[in-house]
């Protein structure tokens, strides 16, 4: 069966779906988009990623061509059509075709795509043995929060990762850490969890609030703040997180083992209790 996609208010085989190279996603990466992991067919934590959706656009000045009850009726339908219970939903709008000027195009309707591809989770060797990452200097722009499309620092980043055989590129602003080229940055010290605030300089993830909630009806104390690389370095684990990887213990750190080079205990839990909410979510919606 071909891809069931959605392009502009139309359910059609991804073959069909065909935009213009004016398109200003293509000509500029001017639009957002959003990743939304789905379990055995229900959107995980639907309505927050909607919401970060509609932020995002609102920071780029782009109409939210939907009201959430009305994407939401698009992603169930979507997910309907596909033949994977697992996904991985991708929704992505753009300020639409215009000829090429920077400037905001007048009278032009957004370009709405979105897709469905099976979702890729962590191996089980991933999960039990951790992962290495690499560290290297944020080169990102200043709205970092904003979840645009244009992401060639992030996808440069990511590389040099992919690169080193380690799956994830840990970045550091002047020193501090923000978080990962697509992920979620979190460290424990002395049994609290160390996290950066969700200010302009991280994507504030849809899975970093979920740890936060879990960790606070756990009773693990958290601290939000500007940790320094030698702090993340010398930390008693280190954890990253993401829609798709969900809760990994990072091991080493260029090339350096994080504390003994084992996911440590608190990871364990978290990891415990995230699939716990996993379960009720399956169950629920
Ligand atoms: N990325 N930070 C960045 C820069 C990200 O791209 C992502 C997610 C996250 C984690 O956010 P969440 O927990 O909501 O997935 C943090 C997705 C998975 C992607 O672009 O593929």
């Amino acid at each position: 069966m071909s891809q069931t996609v959605y392009l502009n208010g139309e359910f059609l085989p991804l073959h069909q779906a065909q935009v213009s190279v004016l398109d200003r996603g293509f000509i500029f990466g001017d639009g957002a988009y959003e990743i939304i992991p789905v379990y055995s067919r229900h959107a995980f934590r639907l309505q927050q990623h909607l919401q970060r959706f509609a932020a995002s656009l609102t920071a780029l000045r782009l109409s939210n061509p939907y009201s959430n009850a009305q994407w939401a009726a698009l992603v169930q339908t979507l997910i309907a059509r596909q033949d994977e219970a697992d996904q991985s939903i991708y929704l992505h709008v753009t300020r639409g075709v215009a000829p090429r000027d920077h400037a905001f195009p007048a009278g032009v309707s957004p370009t709405v795509f979105m897709m469905s591809n099976p979702l890729i989770t962590p191996s089980a060797a991933q999960i039990s043995q951790g992962v290495s990452c690499i560290s290297a200097s944020d080169i990102r722009w200043d709205r970092c929060d904003i979840k645009a499309i244009a992401l060639l620092a992030n996808v440069l980043l990511r590389q040099q990762a992919v690169d080193a055989g380690a799956v994830e590129t840990i970045l550091f602003r002047d020193d501090i850490l923000t978080e990962g080229a697509a992920s979620n940055i979190f460290a424990v010290r002395n049994g609290v969890i160390l996290a950066p605030p969700k200010d302009q300089h991280m994507l504030p993830g849809i899975t970093y609030d979920l740890v936060l909630e879990l960790a606070a009806q756990h009773s693990v104390p958290v601290e939000i703040g500007y940790f320094a690389s030698s702090v993340i370095r010398s930390a008693d684990e280190l954890w990253i997180t993401s829609s798709t990887k969900e809760v990994l213990a990072i091991v080493t750190l260029d090339g350096q083992p994080i504390a003994n080079g084992q996911p440590g205990p608190l990871f364990k839990r978290m990891l415990g209790w995230y699939q716990d909410y996993k379960q009720q979510v399956m169950r629920h919606g």
